[in-house]
This record gives C-alpha cells, sequence and structure tokens, in this order.
C-alpha cells in the first residue's frame, strides 16, 4: 500500500492501524508525502510541483515493491521500578509509582535522602519559617514508611544490563562494598545538579568572602554566615552566554536569599545586580518583598558585567547602571555570585551504564523537547527533575511525578510493543569483525560463544548504524534495507538525474524541519528527492555515493543538530562517515564538494529551505 499525502510523522501510525484493520501487514504500507515537500513548498510552480509528486510516489512505488511483513515486538513487564536518585524529584517519582502498588527501590549514593534541598535554607521567599530541612524530612517520612519504597542510601549502581521488563542491575553500598543483585522492570533517573564553581573570576576562589548563592544557602542553613553588612549579588555568572542559555532558577534563588538575609540582618545592605529578571507571578511577588525590605536591583548591560576589586583588604564592585547609565561602586564584605549548573557528578557513570545521552553541560538528555520531555530514547528509563535541568522545587516535584507516570505505563499494562524496525544479520558472508556489537549504541548486538552476532530485538531501536558500517554488508533494517533505499535512489534518479539532489533525512529533526518549513510555507527549490531513514547514521557510503553513479547534481544528509539525535550518538557516526565518503568519492572521481549535511531541529524549516536555496546555487542548478 503506498498512501501519497501529508507527513508521515503525524499521520503514519493512523494509516498503520488502518492497514492492519484491513487486514494487510502495516509494514507493506510505504507513506509518501506530498504535501509537506510538495505543495506547500513550491506553490508559485505547479507544474514542477507536479513532477516532483510524480517521482516521490514512484519511489514510493518502487520500495513498496520491495517491502516484506514485519511484526510488532510485545515484551512482557513486571512491577519493579528502580529510581536512581533520592532528592525531591526521585522521592515524589517513587511515591507515584508505589501509590499505584507497583514496588519503587530508591538508590542513593549519599547518606541521606534530599539531595540539592540538603544544601538549601529556605525553599522560597514566603518560606523562610518552614525550613527546606523540614520538607525534606517530611517527604522523607513519607518515603520511609510506605510499604511499596525500599530505600539503598550510600549506594551506587555497578551494572546495569538488559532492557525494559528485564534489567539486571547490580547495587553496590559505599560502606562495606557489599553488593545486591536486582530483577528490574524501569528505571527513572532522578540524579540532580550542581553549580558550575567560576574559574577565576570576580574574585572567586581567591577570596573567601566571595561564595556562590548555594554555598550562602549552606552558611544561612548552619547559622555560619556571622556578620555580614554589605551584600552584593551577581546573577547570570556563567549563563545566559554562547555556550548556555538561561539558568532557570537564578533569579529566584537570589531573590529569595536577599529576602533572608534581610530578615536575619534587618540593617544590611543587600544589591542584586541583574543583567535580566526572569521571574514567573509569585516570584514577581517576592521581587516587591524584597523591594519593600531594602533589597537594591540594578541592572548591568550583558556586555559589562560587574567588576570586583580589592582595594586595602576591602571588597568593591563597580557596576554600570544600566537604567541611570551610570557607574556606582558598591563597597562589600559578601559577594554572592549566581551560577550556572550541570549534572551531578555521578551522570558519566550512569550514563555509560543507562547508554543515554547528556548534553556539554552533563545534563540528561530527554528523547525530544516536546514529544519525550520525561522519558530518554530508550523504552523503560524516565527522567526525572534536575538531571534534566535546572528546576525550581515545585517543577522538580512534578517532573518526578511525570517520570513515575511515564514508567507506570507499561507496567500497569504488563507488556509494551515496540517497532519491529530492528536489524536482521545474515550470518552467510559475516567475517565476525564484531564491528557492529562494538558499534552499536544500544548494546544490542551481542556476539555469542563462537563470535557469531546476535542482535537482542528487544533492545534494538533500528537506527541502522551497524548496517551502514558492516564491511560485509550482512546487516539489514527491516523497512529500510538497502535493496529499498536503493530502489528509491533508482527510481528518483531515473529520468533528468543531473538536476536533482538525493537528500537522506532522518525521520526525527530533520523531517521535522522539512515539515516545518512546509508548515511555514517556506518556498525553496523543487530538485531534492527525499528520502527517509530512521536515523542519518543509517545512510551508509554506499547510498552517499550511489546517486553519483546515477548522474545526480548531488547529495545532502539531513540529521538531528547535536546533540539530540533520537539514537544517541548517531548524528556523529554520520558526521565521521559523511567525512570518509568525501575521500572515497575523490577516489572514485565524483566531486566531494556535491555531498552537503545539514544538522538541524525540527524547528528549522527556514535552516532546511536555505540549505537547498545554498545548494541549488552552489551546485549550479538555477
Ligand atoms: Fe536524527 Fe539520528 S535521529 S540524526
Amino acid at each position: 500500500v503506498v498512501v501519497a499525502s501529508c507527513t508521515p510523522r503525524t499521520h503514519e501510525p493512523l494509516f498503520k492501524r488502518t492497514t492492519k484493520e484491513a487486514g494487510v501487514n502495516p509494514y507493506l504500507l510505504e507513506f509518501v508525502s506530498i504535501r509537506e515537500q510538495v505543495s506547500w513548498v513550491h506553490m508559485k510552480e505547479p507544474e514542477i510541483a507536479t513532477e516532483k509528486a510524480k517521482d516521490l510516489v514512484k519511489m514510493g512505488v518502487a520500495k513498496a515493491a520491495l517491502l516484506e511483513e514485519g511484526q510488532e515486538i510485545r515484551l512482557p513487564v513486571k512491577t519493579d521500578c528502580l529510581i536512581i536518585g533520592g532528592g525531591m524529584a526521585g522521592m515524589n517519582a517513587a511515591l507515584s509509582v508505589a501509590d499505584q502498588g507497583f514496588n519503587a527501590f530508591i538508590v542513593e549514593k549519599e547518606p541521606e535522602l534530599g539531595g540539592i534541598l540538603n544544601q538549601v535554607c529556605f525553599i522560597s521567599h514566603d518560606n523562610h519559617k518552614r525550613p527546606a530541612a523540614k520538607v525534606v524530612q517530611a517527604k522523607v517520612e513519607q518515603v520511609r514508611s510506605h510499604p511499596h519504597i525500599k530505600v539503598f542510601i550510600d549506594t551506587q549502581i555497578e551494572t546495569v544490563d538488559g532492557y525494559i521488563g528485564n534489567y539486571k542491575v547490580t547495587l553496590k553500598s559505599n560502606g562495606d562494598e557489599s553488593r545486591q543483585n536486582m530483577d528490574i522492570s524501569t528505571i527513572i533517573v532522578s540524579t540532580g545538579m550542581q553549580e558550575i564553581e567560576p574559574e577565576g573570576q570576580f574574585e572567586y576562589g581567591s577570596d573567601s568572602r566571595v561564595i556562590t548563592q548555594l554555598q550562602l544557602d549552606n552558611r544561612l542553613r548552619n547559622k555560619q554566615l556571622g556578620d555580614v553588612k554589605n551584600v552584593v549579588m551577581v546573577s547570570c555568572v556563567n549563563s545566559k552566554n554562547e555556550s548556555r542559555g538561561c539558568c532557570n532558577i537564578g533569579c529566584h534563588t537570589s531573590v529569595k536569599n536577599a529576602i533572608a538575609l534581610k530578615h536575619l540582618y534587618k540593617n544590611a545592605s543587600v544589591h542584586i545586580l541583574y543583567r535580566d529578571m526572569s521571574l514567573i507571578k509569585e516570584e514577581g511577588t517576592a521581587q516587591q518583598l524584597a523591594k519593600r525590605l531594602g533589597v537594591k536591583f540594578l541592572r548591568f548591560p550583558e556586555d559589562r558585567y560587574p567588576e570586583v576589586r580589592k582595594e586595602n583588604g576591602d571588597l568593591k564592585v563597580n557596576v554600570y547602571d544600566l537604567l541611570v547609565g551610570k557607574e556606582f561602586e558598591l563597597s562589600s564584605d559578601l559577594i554572592v555570585l549566581t551560577t550556572a549548573f550541570k549534572g551531578n557528578d555521578s551522570v558519566e557513570q550512569v550514563k555509560g551504564l543507562l547508554k543515554v545521552s547528556t548534553n556539554p553541560d552533563g545534563l540528561f538528555q530527554e528523547s525530544h523537547v516536546k514529544l519525550g520531555p520525561l522519558e530518554f530514547a530508550t523504552d523503560g528509563i524516565s527522567l526525572a527533575g534536575c538531571a534534566k535541568a535546572p528546576m525550581t522545587l515545585k517543577e522538580s516535584s512534578e517532573a518526578g511525578i511525570g517520570a513515575a507516570m511515564k514508567a507506570s505505563i507499561p507496567m500497569q499494562k504488563g507488556y509494551i510493543e515496540t517497532e519491529g524496525i530492528v536489524a536482521d544479520i545474515d550470518l552467510t558472508d559475516c567475517s565476525q569483525c564484531g564491528l557492529c556489537s562494538k558499534r552499536c549504541p544500544y548494546s544490542a548486538i551481542k556476539v555469542d560463544a563462537e563470535e557469531n552476532p546476535d542482535v537482542i530485538k528487544a533492545l534494538c531501536k533500528g537506527c541502522g548504524l551497524c548496517a551502514a558500517d558492516c564491511p560485509s554488508e550482512c546487516i539489514s533494517i527491516v523497512h529500510y534495507s538497502d535493496e529499498q533505499v536503493f530502489a528509491q535512489v533508482e527510481a528518483a534518479l531515473e529520468e533528468g538525474a543531473e538536476e536533482k539532489i538525493i537528500a537522506f533525512v532522518c525521520h526525527w529533526c530533520a523531517l521535522g524541519g522539512v515539515d516545518m518549513a512546509g508548515v511555514s510555507r517556506l518556498q525553496y527549490p523543487s530538485n531534492a528527492r527525499l528520502i527517509r531513514v530512521m536515523c542519518s547514521a543509517r545512510v551508509s557510503m554506499k547510498m552517499m555515493q550511489r546517486p553519483f553513479e546515477l548522474g545526480a547534481a548531488g547529495v545532502l544528509v539531513a540529521g538531528c543538530e547535536f546533540p539530540t539525535c533520537h539514537y544517541i550518538e548517531g548524528n556523529y557516526a554520520a558526521e565521521k562517515r559523511l567525512k570518509r565518503a568525501q575521500k572515497k568519492l575523490v577516489k572514485a572521481g565524483y566531486d566531494p564538494e556535491k555531498l552537503w549535511n545539514v544538522w538541524c531541529s525540527a524547528a528549522d524549516g527556514p535552516k532546511f529551505a536555505n540549505t537547498m536555496r545554498t545548494m541549488i546555487k552552489d551546485l549550479k542548478l538555477e
């Protein structure tokens, strides 16, 4: 069955269901997008657009002729959930899981539950009578007294093996080195965050009177602050710049702590030096309260941060007040830096064990910002709280409950059905090099005693990295086999190849970008014939070269922007392969400059359209 209509990203599941209801195996369906890829983006050239639509349908038919029946894989899922990290997100997740009658196991590497809140004094501006310690204590009591929750403190995860419904986990106690083996069905990661300590900035590290917000919280909590008269807080330290966005909680924290200081030291002068105040409604009320208590707010420009210097042992802060248009000098006996955050120290280890992704700050990367904000690309592993991004207590607690709900769905159903788009190895020509097993981002290919590779279908996600890299070409991906892709290439280039570009586009962000260009009605040249693959990692060197052999004007490989590939690191693998392919093209006598790539987000419609325009110009196809 070939359906030529709108984008498969939204409508393919519906047509698959319909095909199934009609008694046809849904893997025998091929979807061709002639709305987002044709009618919406070539509106002013109806004839050329029609030719392109005909090509796309022809490509779909060529692939459909080679489609094979497939089937979903059904895996049983029991009711044991492991929660890594016992902060507020983790404890809320555990309670939500356990309240449904499932078993929750919290593993916390520290000697006590509570996470970063154990370093905080007050949780919000109006709660100075209810310290963070009390909030944690109440939650810990709920957790400890729940019959379905078991807590392991001072304990770390040593090994994780398996997949959803069938994880084998080994815990190792920090104290006595004892170990415990567990059978787990789902996992929630809630490892939390920590401050990024400034390096050599604002006299931090060289003068003990310069501290971070969390260190201030700690001192307030432990009543170790001593006497302070002049406090200056500096916001947005190492955040809101080219490499990092807004930290989300800095303004809230500085206002909350300024109020706490004013309650303690009525006559102290407290200044908050800020770039922008990002506060939601209730926090805006906090800012008003801070002002009433005498906290002074000074706004500085983003290209002129305050400067801290020492004069005769005194700390001085020079700040240019943007609103007054004048520089001020403030004396200070305590400077508090509102810094950015990064992932907890345990992130690298957890990332390696679970084979999931992080961003450059060591915060875990969700499977999709909008479509999968509480989970990883790996089935059965959810993500909660500040392990993903800095959050307020409220946000983090909500995220914990959300992650618990995600983990509970398969536990409630008792099974999970995964798509049958998986790798298949034909051992006839296998040289037993083991490359597939080494390269698989999900450890889904095991090598047996005879050194033969074997795909664990429940773990395989069908990214196609193994198939593209297999030197013996003996791995096929269901629904995206070499033959099917080559059939599409050949059908596309049957006529007028010299005017055409073959664009391999990953199903996730790159196709999202293509669709966004369509939805936005961005008009771009019609030369590209798109071939969908699940990940850019599926595009082998041969696939990059074949269009040139058939006379194509150019080839484009489009994938998700870094580091957001939906298959952990598929786009990195694709990028490396593209470089190798360019060298190979030179040897084969083709111009490597005609092999292009673009990495985009699902919102990057303009980027995709611009790439098409630039390509056409550079390839002299105008
Ligand atoms: Fe888009 Fe891997 S899923 S590049």
